[in-house]
C-alpha cells in the first residue's frame, strides 16, 4: 500500500487486482494514502493512473509534491497519468472511458479513484442513477485485467457513531480500510482500522496514526483507551487488564 504498517494490518497488504476502499471524514488523511500508492508502485515498476475530481490538477500535484511525491515528473516520464474529470461536464460512460484510456497509455497497474464521493458529485444528474452500475462495471473491468484499485470516499457520519458499511459501494470492494477522529486531551487525533480483507485475515487493532510531510505514519494501537469509535474515548484505568 505504500503506507508503511498498514500492509501488516491488512494481513500482508492487498491482492493484485482487489479495490481498496479507504473511506474517512474530510482531511482525515485519504488522499494522502492514495499518493502513497501510486508512488509505491512507481518503486515497483508498477505505472498508475490517477483520477480526481474534487481538487484540480495542478492544486493535486502540490499536495503530492509535499509529501515528496513528484507526480509531474512521473508524468512526464509516462510512468502516471493523471485524469481531471471537472464537475457536471461528462457522462459515466464517459469518464469511464477517459479513465480506461488513462490505463491503456501508461499500461497501469495501479488506479487512483480519488474520491468516489467527487465522482458521484461530478456526474450530471441524469447519470447518478447509473452510478453504481457503471462504477461496478468499471471495478470489474480494471479489476479483471490483475489492477488494483484504491478509492477513496468521504463519510460524513455523526461524530458518535463509526459506520462500518461506509458507502454504498462498499460491497464491490474486497478491502476496506476506515479512518477516523477521535478527541483526547484537548486535541482532534485520528486513528485507523481494517474492516475488511478479501481471502485473507486482518487485524482488527484500532491504530493512532498522524499525517505528516512523509505521509500517513501508522502508531500504535490504542489499547491505553476504551470507547475510540464513539469519538470520546475515556483512558483505562493503569490497573485494567
Ligand atoms: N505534506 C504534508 N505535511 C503535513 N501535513 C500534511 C501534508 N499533506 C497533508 N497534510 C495534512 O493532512 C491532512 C489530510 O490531508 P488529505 O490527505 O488531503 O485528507 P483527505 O483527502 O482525507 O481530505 C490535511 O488536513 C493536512 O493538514
Ligand atoms: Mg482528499
Amino acid at each position: 500500500m505504500g503506507v508503511p504498517g498498514l500492509d501488516e494490518l491488512m494481513g500482508g497488504g492487498t491482492l493484485r487486482g482487489n479495490a481498496v476502499l479507504i473511506a474517512g471524514p474530510v482531511g482525515s488523511g485519504k488522499t494522502t494514502a492514495a499518493v502513497q500508492f501510486i508512488a509505491e508502485g512507481i518503486k515497483h515498476q508498477e505505472p498508475g493512473v490517477v483520477v480526481i475530481f474534487e481538487e484540480t490538477t495542478p492544486k493535486y500535484l502540490d499536495q503530492a509534491k509535499a509529501l515528496g511525491v513528484h507526480l509531474e515528473e512521473m508524468s512526464r516520464q509516462g510512468l502516471v497519468e493523471i485524469v481531471y474529470v471537472r464537475p457536471l461536464d461528462l457522462s459515466m460512460d464517459e469518464t469511464l472511458y477517459a479513465i480506461q484510456a488513462a490505463v491503456d497509455k501508461v499500461g497501469a497497474k495501479r488506479v487512483v479513484l480519488d474520491s468516489i464521493s467527487g465522482l458521484e458529485a461530478a456526474l450530471a444528474p441524469a447519470f447518478k442513477e447509473d452510478f453504481l452500475e457503471s462504477l461496478y462495471r468499471l471495478l470489474g473491468a480494471l479489476t479483471g485485467v490483475g489492477v488494483t484499485i484504491v478509492l477513496t470516499v468521504e463519510v460524513s457520519e455523526a461524530y458518535n457513531e463509526m459506520q462500518f458499511t461506509p458507502h454504498p459501494i462498499s460491497f464491490l470492494t474486497h478491502d476496506i480500510v476506515l479512518q477516523r477522529y477521535f478527541e483526547i486531551d484537548g486535541e482532534l487525533r485520528t486513528f485507523l482500522t481494517v474492516v475488511k480483507t478479501r481471502a485473507r485475515g486482518h487485524s482488527r487493532e484500532l491504530r493512532a496514526y498522524d499525517v505528516t510531510s512523509n505521509g500517513i505514519v501508522v502508531g500504535k494501537r490504542l489499547s491505553e483507551f476504551t470507547g475510540v469509535i464513539t469519538a470520546v474515548p475515556h483512558r483505562r484505568d493503569p490497573g485494567d487488564k
